[in-house]
């Protein structure tokens, strides 16, 4: 075999190697879960490259997906898609279209990504803007995507703060009556690291009314 065919045999075999992970049968797309795992594999060794390199912070090279994944707010026929700030905090608002029959119900979303990353507006692997859509127009909800400040620039608890810092702001009752959300009909949800914050909102706006 010639030496050049060898290599390449060789180099497919450690790149399906290293793509490879054994996934139920069952599941939808495997290959496609597959190649988004092993992306996201990739761009963790660089990131422990570069900053054994002394290059980059490991998490500034994570950052970079959510900028590679963000897509700039876009309304549809369903749903109005802004970007704005509430009480100095960037936030993704999705207000769905007037439907016929009374009040809104509102949701104040915290993204994942450890603290360290993730962006209301990323639309690939979190697809956080897509889940942000979907629940405004399937629940008629005003949803308030929050772009809390990250660590590690910023430390705890800054991520709190900011988080709760909007849903108070959202939670007034002139804010709401200008969205035409029902205060009777507001929550709080996340995903991993925004799932510790909705829990700790939850229980201090619990503590404010009490
Ligand atoms: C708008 O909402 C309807 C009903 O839920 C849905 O069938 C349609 O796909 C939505 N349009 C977009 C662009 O998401």
């Amino acid at each position: 075999m010639a030496p050049k065919s060898l290599c390449l045999l060789v180099a497919t075999a450690l790149l399906a190697y290293y793509v490879y992970v054994p996934l139920p049968e069952s599941l939808e797309d495997r290959w496609r879960v597959m190649l988004i795992d092993a992306t996201i594999r990739t761009l963790g060794h660089l990131a422990g490259l570069a900053e054994w390199l002394g290059v980059m912070h490991y998490m500034d090279v994570l950052k970079l997906m959510s900028v590679a994944e963000y897509v700039p707010p876009t309304s549809d026929e369903n749903v109005t898609v802004t970007e704005t700030e509430f009480v100095s905090v960037p936030v993704r608002l999705y207000v769905p279209r007037e439907r016929p029959g009374g009040l809104k119900r509102g949701l104040v979303y915290f993204h994942g990504g450890g603290w360290c990353i993730g962006e209301a507006g990323e639309a690939l692997g979190s697809a956080y803007d897509y889940l942000s859509r979907q629940t405004s127009n399937d629940l008629n909800a005003v949803v308030v995507s929050v772009n809390y400040r990250l660590a590690p620039q910023h430390h705890f608890p800054a991520q709190f703060e900011d988080v709760y810092a909007v849903t108070k702001f959202f939670l007034r009752r002139s804010v709401l009556a200008q969205y035409g959300v029902d205060p009777a009909r507001v929550a709080v949800a996340g995903d991993s690291a925004g799932g510790n914050l909705a829990a700790a909102v939850a229980q201090q706006v619990r503590g404010l009314s009490s």
